[in-house]
């Protein structure tokens, strides 16, 4: 049969993550968070010493690069490099930057391609990232694009920074975000965009629970549960 597949793309602090996680969970699908993998490989190509941002020090990594990407006890996704699980390594905030910048490289995303849909023929998934509904999975059942204002994901990036510890400045986490925004949007390859049957859903003055709620109902729609 089939699997049945929700594409979730938007810029950084959208709350991806954690509504793709709930909605996944609510309708039983594996989520797959591919900007964990982006993460994974930006921390091999520094832990190798090369510079995640400069093609020609990341292209000779690709082919012996052994990430997997599997599920704990709990359910959550953890990330593997050289068999070493770096599912909190790769959460570190100069991390994000170096994700942006390697993941602006065509190899790469030709090389996590595969991967991405791999997930998608084997499971039922909600995936979330910035092309998945461009190019990943264009024939995903439903794609949902999450945004919200700068401001609003900044703070929301901000309390997740904090929650876990980190010590951070709303301005600062701002200007990253922008940007982040301005990478991710600009880049020639795969660039973040809404795809054309994509649903716009703006969060700004939505809740968590808000927002899960307008997504579920608009995929039982869809999927006719
Ligand atoms: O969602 P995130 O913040 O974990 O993603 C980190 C970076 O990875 C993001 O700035 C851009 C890149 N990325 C991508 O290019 N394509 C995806 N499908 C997911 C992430």
């Amino acid at each position: 049969m089939e699997h049945k597949s929700i594409a979730i793309d938007g810029p950084a602090g959208a709350g991806k993550s954690t509504l793709a996680r709930k909605l996944a969970g609510e309708l039983g699908f594996l989520y797959v968070d591919t900007g964990a993998i982006y993460r994974t490989v930006a921390l091999a190509a520094i832990r190798a010493g090369a510079n995640p941002g400069r093609e020609e020090q990341v292209l000779p990594l690709l082919s012996g690069l052994d990430i997997r990407l599997d599920y704990g006890p709990d359910g959550q996704q953890r990330m593997f490099l050289a068999g070493e699980d770096v599912s909190q390594a790769i959460r570190e905030h100069r991390i994000s930057a170096l994700a942006s910048a390697v993941s602006a490289i065509p190899a790469v995303r030709d090389f996590l391609l595969e991967f991405q849909r791999r997930q998608a023929r084997e499971h039922d998934v909600v995936m979330d990232g910035r092309d998945i509904g461009t190019v990943v999975l264009p024939g995903a059942d439903v794609k949902i694009f999450l945004t919200a204002a700068p401001e609003a994901r900044a703070r929301r990036r901000l309390l997740e920074l904090r929650e876990r510890g980190q010590q951070a400045e709303f301005d600062a986490v701002l200007r990253d975000i922008q940007a982040r925004d301005r990478q991710d949007e600009s880049r020639p390859v795969a660039p973040l965009r809404q795809a054309r049957d994509a649903v716009l859903l703006d969060t700004t003055s939505l809740d968590l629970e808000q927002s899960l709620q307008a997504m579920l109902s608009l995929v039982k729609e869809r999927l006719e549960l």
